[in-house]
């Protein structure tokens, strides 16, 4: 390896800390290529390998993924980079070598991966949404702080130009100030394995490491296709549901057009959930407080899925339309826009848009060479941990918010997210992390580590 390059990755953030300098001075002065390390190789792993790997200044050094079998692409691309399973092993034995890492394990293990990444002074890109808990998003955002390193959280829509125009026209006040808005995913949070208790186990395939796997998760006993890869996400002590799945992507365009941080409340209600799984299908309410891009004091974003769409009438589309699958509706003074997932951004109604003079949002930049160029000492990422960590808390508290309406998981029950009707609104003191009216849902606030795997506070 070269000299000075060893000599100055050596000194790293602690350095650049120490004299005050933001950590991305540091990339600047590589001579060399980014030195990236992958954590989750396959699936969404895998697309982020090679989208980082399409940057003509990185260089995978290190794979880590706890499935033997599952390395192959990833390792014929970068036939030079070591291999691990566990990526603290990796840390140990690499450590003078990563400059950055992207984690794309299932999203129990993020905060720790990428927590363990930042203490070292490492880059981080990490896959949405973040974190797992609420405690967990709050920690990314202030490692990132206290660290100064680079940060990017892989909802890659976000650099997608139809969400750069959809938040624009927003911020342009194309339909007027933002009066609500409701989003949606068809997505369900119990459609892949249906089960809703841990089935009986089966015998651990050679190829995994399941207690990798398991890492920061409580104890259970690997059962074939139930958990990994990818179904995983259908239970709580892995997962986050529909909104955990595509909160992140979707309410994405949202937080940004309207320069969302914390809400003031959420309350939720779903079609049954146990201590298990998340439900077939959910409505979330957060209440944000107002600016000067809301009409009112306050905001209310309605989230739902499994299936559940806001009622079309209120997008004020053609008949012949409907809405698609995912998305958006802002309704605004002036007009409302639906912003798919992931489509151009549709003005309503049509007649009073006629016309309309779409401003232009430049070239698709690639969101994961974003990452890199800012590692490089070019422009800041737009969703770095103090932007996604807001985001990330967010979603969460729609989970928080969503365990505590307690319909039996096989209920398939209607909705009722009315607090007068008796559903729980929890009402949010940031600053301080408390339900101040439900102190006894501050405990979903976070999760129980196993021990040896506790995620450090910042
Ligand atoms: N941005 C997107 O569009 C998008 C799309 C799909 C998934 N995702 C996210 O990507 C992440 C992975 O999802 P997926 O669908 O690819 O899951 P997956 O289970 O298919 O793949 C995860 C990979 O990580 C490996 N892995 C698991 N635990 C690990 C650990 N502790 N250390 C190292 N490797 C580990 C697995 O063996 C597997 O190869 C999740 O956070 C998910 O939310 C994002």
């Amino acid at each position: 390896m070269d000299k000075t390059r060893r000599s100055f990755i050596g000194k790293g953030v602690g350095m650049s800390m120490a004299l005050g300098f933001p950590a991305l001075v540091r990339g600047k002065n590589l001579n060399g290529k980014v030195q990236v390390a992958a954590v989750g190789v396959n699936g969404m792993g895998f697309s982020d390998f090679s989208n980082i790997a399409s940057h003509e200044k990185v260089q995978h050094v290190a794979l880590c993924d706890v499935d033997l079998d599952r390395f192959d692409k990833a390792a014929e691309k970068a036939p030079t980079a070591k291999k691990f399973q566990d990526f603290r092993e990796m840390f140990a034995q690499m450590g003078d070598q990563i400059d950055a890492v992207s984690v794309s394990t299932p999203d129990h293990m993020h905060a720790l991966v990428a927590i363990e990444a930042m203490k070292r002074g490492k880059h981080v890109y990490c896959q949405k949404p973040l974190a797992h808990t609420v405690w967990e998003a709050r920690q990314m955002r202030l490692w990132a702080e206290k660290t100064g390193v680079v940060t990017q959280m892989g909802n890659q829509i976000h650099s997608a130009l139809e969400y750069r125009l959809g938040t624009r026209l927003i911020q342009d006040g194309a339909i007027g100030k933002v009066i609500e808005v409701h989003s949606w995913i068809s997505v369900s949070g119990n459609e892949r394995t249906r089960l809703l208790a841990p089935p009986k186990s089966g015998p651990v395939p050679k190829n995994l490491a399941w207690d990798l796997w398991l890492g920061c998760a409580p104890e259970r006993e690997f059962a074939p296709e139930a958990y990994h890869p990818f179904v995983w996400r259908d239970w709580q002590d892995f997962g986050g549901g529909g909104l955990g799945d595509f909160g992140c992507h979707v309410l994405d365009p949202v937080f940004t057009a309207l320069k969302l941080k914390a809400p003031l409340s959420v309350v939720a209600d779903n079609s049954g959930i146990n201590e298990h799984v998340w439900p077939v299908n959910e409505t979330v309410r957060w209440t944000f407080p107002g600016s000067d891009l809301t009409a009112g004091k306050t905001l209310n974003v309605t989230w739902t899925d499994g299936g559940l769409k806001p009622a079309r009438k209120l997008a004020k589309m053609p008949p012949e339309l409907d809405l698609p699958g995912g998305g958006s509706i802002f309704i605004g003074e002036k007009g409302n826009m639906v912003l798919a997932h992931v489509a151009a951004p549709r003005l309503y109604p049509a007649d009073k848009f006629t016309g309309f003079s779409y401003p232009d949002v430049g070239k698709k930049p690639i969101h994961w060479h974003r990452w890199v160029d800012a590692i490089l000492g070019g422009e800041k990422t737009t969703d770095g941990f103090d932007y996604a960590g807001w985001l990330a808390e967010t979603v969460q508290l729609g989970n928080v918010a969503t365990r505590m309406a307690t319909r039996p998981a096989d209920s398939r029950g209607g909705h009722n997210i009315d607090p007068a009707h008796g559903a729980t609104l929890l009402g949010w003191d940031a600053a301080n992390m408390k339900f101040p009216n439900h102190p006894e849902a501050e405990k979903l606030l976070t999760k129980i580590y196993r021990k040896g795997w506790e995620v450090p506070a910042a």
